[in-house]
This record gives structure tokens, C-alpha cells and sequence, in this order.
């Protein structure tokens, strides 16, 4: 991340072809095997405070990464490194100021808002660091909506819920309303609401932040069991503990990417010890 004044020189676009390509029945998702479901080309993200001298921060820098079908992906990097400026380019939640983000084969970027909102609802799952359950109905209920705003017959939705429920460790909870179950379990109702309609990437910013250490590993875990069950998931934390269930770590610094480093084994606690050797480089001596 840079701060400057407005009067200083902006780092040059990438050209018009690298942009705006709205998603159109000309430009259809493709779906390949070898295809990333996620590839971030040469992002940048500049924030302009309102006024003739306002600040300029230039919060990503020409970022450029991908994310295979199948995998579990971790963003790591010290505080304002851009790791939340990021996720919400790719999430649609806010738009790079240069560069493509193309998921699925689609370039989102220069989509209307009716067209965000339907790409949201059919291709990406979210966890935030707060459940964001609805308190009004039970878990099952939280979950259902997913699918009956995507217009599921009924009875699938039930087959589908259940069947979840048992593999992710959530089924005695269904029944219940978010203010009768733990952090931990809320947070994992979300996570079976962000996977249950079978999003093609599952977005997680500081999912474990708000948990203690056994309810992110169960949270952790459950991750772990949507990706081998085929989710594909990107996840920020700054968190090594559960950056090591991740098979690969994308480290920012100051709006670039620093460093990749891949999970070589199933070695979780030598990728952890990896992980926190680079982040006490990349943080100058703090892990
Ligand atoms: N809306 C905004 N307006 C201006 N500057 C912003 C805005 N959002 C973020 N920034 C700046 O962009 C930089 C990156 O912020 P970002 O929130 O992406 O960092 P982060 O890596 O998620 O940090 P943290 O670990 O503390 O959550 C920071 O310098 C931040 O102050
Ligand atoms: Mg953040």
C-alpha cells in the first residue's frame, strides 16, 4: 500500500482490451476442467479522498494470481497489506480500479448491479467473520434461503440440507435459532449456507477471527471436509493456525504480491512452521 498526495503521478491502467468486459450472452462462462475458477489479472486499487488535496492510497498494486478448481487458497499479510481490499474486488463487494477479474471465465468486472447480483447468488459462497445468520429463523431455515432464492424444488432442498448437515457435523443444531448455538457452530452454519448451492468459488475473510482456538479448528476442519468434497475456497486470515490447513498462501505486502508458498505434504504442522518463517520475514521480524 502507498499514500500519496493527488498531485502525485497515479500508476498507469492496464489498456481498455484488459477491461470492462461485461458479462453478456456474447460472453458466456466457460466451464473446463483446466480453467482457474479464479484468475486476478494485474488488479489495482486506488482509494481517492474526497477534496482538491486528498489522499491517494494505493492500496493493490498490478496483482496477478490464480486459483485452481479444488483448491483451498489462504491471503496472508500484515495489517493494510490490501488483503480485505482483495477479496472485496473478487466478492463484487467493490471494483478494481484497473485490471480483470475473471471467475469462472467471466471478466466481472464493469458489471451493472442487476448483474453482480445474479453472478453472486449462482457462483459465489461467502463466510465472514460474522455468521450474519438471520435470528429471526432456525439454521435450516438460514441455509434454505440459499437454495429457494435459486427456485430448488423443496424436496431437494430438504435431501440437500440434510446430506450436508451430517458430512459438515452440523445436523443436531438445524432445528435451532442462531442465539441458541455457539460462535463456532454459527459460524459453520455459514459455511454449509455459503456451500450448499454449489458455488464455484467460497469466499472466507477472518472466518476464525471471532473464535476461540477449538471452534476455529472445527470451523477449520469443515472447510477442509467442503474442499474435499470439491468446494473451491479463498480464504484471508492472518491467522498461521489456519493458514496451514490452506494448500497454498498467497502472502500481500504493501499492495503486491510478495510471496506463494504450497503446501508440499500433508504435513500440516511443517507448512504452519513455513508459514510462520515468511510471515516474520515478510512482517519484518513479527510472526
Ligand atoms: N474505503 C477506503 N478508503 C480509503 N482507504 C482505504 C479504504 N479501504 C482500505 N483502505 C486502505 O487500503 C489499504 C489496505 O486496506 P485493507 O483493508 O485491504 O488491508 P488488510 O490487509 O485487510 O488489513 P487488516 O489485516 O488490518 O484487515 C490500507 O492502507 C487502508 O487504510
Ligand atoms: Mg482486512
Amino acid at each position: 500500500m502507498q499514500v500519496r498526495a493527488s498531485s502525485q503521478p497515479q500508476h498507469s491502467t492496464v489498456s481498455g482490451s484488459l477491461q470492462q468486459q461485461p458479462l453478456s450472452p456474447s460472453n458466456p462462462a466457460q466451464h473446463s476442467a483446466s480453467q482457474p475458477v479464479l484468475e486476478a489479472r494485474n488488479i489495482s486499487k486506488t482509494y481517492r479522498q474526497a477534496g482538491k488535496d486528498g489522499i491517494i492510497t494505493d492500496a493493490l498494486s498490478h496483482i496477478t494470481f490464480s486459483v485452481a478448481r479444488g483448491e483451498f487458497v489462504g491471503i496472508m499479510g500484515p495489517s493494510g497489506s490490501g488483503k480485505s481490499t482483495l477479496l472485496n474486488c473478487i466478492s463484487t463487494i467493490d471494483e478494481p480500479s484497473s485490471g480483470q477479474v475473471l471467475i469462472d471465465g467471466t471478466d466481472i468486472v464493469g458489471m451493472n448491479a442487476r448483474q453482480l447480483s445474479t453472478f453472486r447468488r449462482d457462483k459465489l459462497g461467502f463466510v465472514f467473520q460474522d455468521s450474519n445468520l438471520l435470528d429471526t429463523l432456525t439454521c435450516y431455515e438460514n441455509i434454505a434461503l440459499t437454495l429457494t432464492i435459486k427456485h430448488t424444488p423443496a424436496h431437494d432442498i430438504d435431501t440437500r440440507i440434510h446430506a450436508f448437515a451430517q458430512r459438515l457435523n452440523v445436523a443436531q443444531v438445524l432445528d435451532k435459532y442462531p442465539y441458541q448455538i455457539s460462535g463456532g457452530q454459527k459460524q459453520r452454519i455459514a459455511a454449509v449456507r455459503a456451500t450448499i448451492g454449489n458455488p464455484q468459488l467460497i469466499l472466507a475473510d477472518e472466518p476464525t477471527g471471532a473464535l476461540d482456538s477449538k471452534s476455529a479448528a472445527q470451523l477449520l476442519q469443515t472447510f477442509e471436509s467442503m474442499n474435499n468434497m470439491g468446494s473451491t475456497i479463498l480464504m484471508v486470515t492472518h491467522d498461521p493456525v489456519s493458514a496451514s490447513y490452506c494448500q497454498r498462501i498467497v502472502f500481500l505486502k504493501d499492495g503486491v504480491v510478495e510471496q506463494e508458498l504450497t503446501r508440499s505434504s500433508d504435513d500440516r504442522s511443517a507448512f504452519y512452521a513455513q508459514i510462520v518463517k515468511s510471515s516474520a520475514e515478510i512482517e519484518g521480524g513479527i510472526a
